[in-house]
């Protein structure tokens, strides 16, 4: 792959050369460090369900961040980069399939949920930050399903008016909730992280549509 660029936004930064130098598919993988660095997101000893996984960063981060007794649940609609590991779970389709659900609850429940999940993106801020609500909301109510009392739920969204009710929906299933842009967030994009500590699951668990 040739090393040069056509223009200075796609030259590779920091975090896209540290990636490569330890071995990880895609410079997301800082972000869940910063989070999971800041929050405790899960222990060396955890069950843990990564959505929209691929090409396998954050998966490759929980595997080599946790120990020999850890299950790593990963599925995204693309196939993963990363090596087949014992702890590994991955399925490849759609989260919010009934049958890949069902299989996920099997491997759960888990001490924590991450989803780096991202709609397909048209350009269109409203358009782009309505799919990626949606999106959003259909793993936060399915979360309360997945979690164990006491899990941990962190979910990207993207900026645009809405994220005040997904923070709302999350005030309804744990004890405490954080938003945070980490900084291996590209400057020019309008993702953020919402974290929910110590889910209660005291909330009514609302069905998703897969809408
Ligand atoms: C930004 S990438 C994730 C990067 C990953 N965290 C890593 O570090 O390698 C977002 C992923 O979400 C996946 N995705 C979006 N909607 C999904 C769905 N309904 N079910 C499963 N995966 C989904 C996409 O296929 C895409 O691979």
């Amino acid at each position: 792959m040739s090393r040069q660029r056509s223009s200075k936004r796609s030259e590779p930064d920091h975090y896209t050369l540290r990636a490569k130098k330890e071995g990880y598919p895609a410079r997301s993988v800082y972000k869940l460090e910063e989070l999971n660095g800041k929050f405790h997101i899960f222990s060396r000893n955890s069950r843990i369900l990564d959505i929209g996984a691929a090409p396998g960063s954050w998966s490759l981060y929980c595997l080599r961040n946790t120990g020999p007794d850890s299950i790593i649940a990963a599925i995204d609609l693309k196939e993963l980069t990363i090596k087949n590991d014992p702890r590994l779970f991955f399925i490849q389709g759609d989260f919010f399939e009934e049958s890949n659900l069902n299989r996920l609850l099997e491997k759960g429940p888990y001490d924590a949920v991450i989803s780096d999940a991202a709609p397909a993106t048209t350009g269109n801020r409203t358009v782009d930050a309505g799919r990626s609500f949606s999106l959003a909301a259909g793993i936060i109510s399915l979360s309360g399903k997945m979690l164990k009392a006491g899990g941990n739920l962190t979910i990207k969204i993207f900026q645009g008016g809405d994220e005040k009710e997904l923070t709302g929906m999350l005030n309804e299933l744990f004890e405490k909730t954080k938003i945070l842009k980490p900084k291996a967030c590209r400057s020019e994009s309008f993702e953020t992280y919402i974290v929910g500590l110590n889910f209660t699951g005291s909330a009514n668990v609302r069905k998703s549509d897969g809408n």
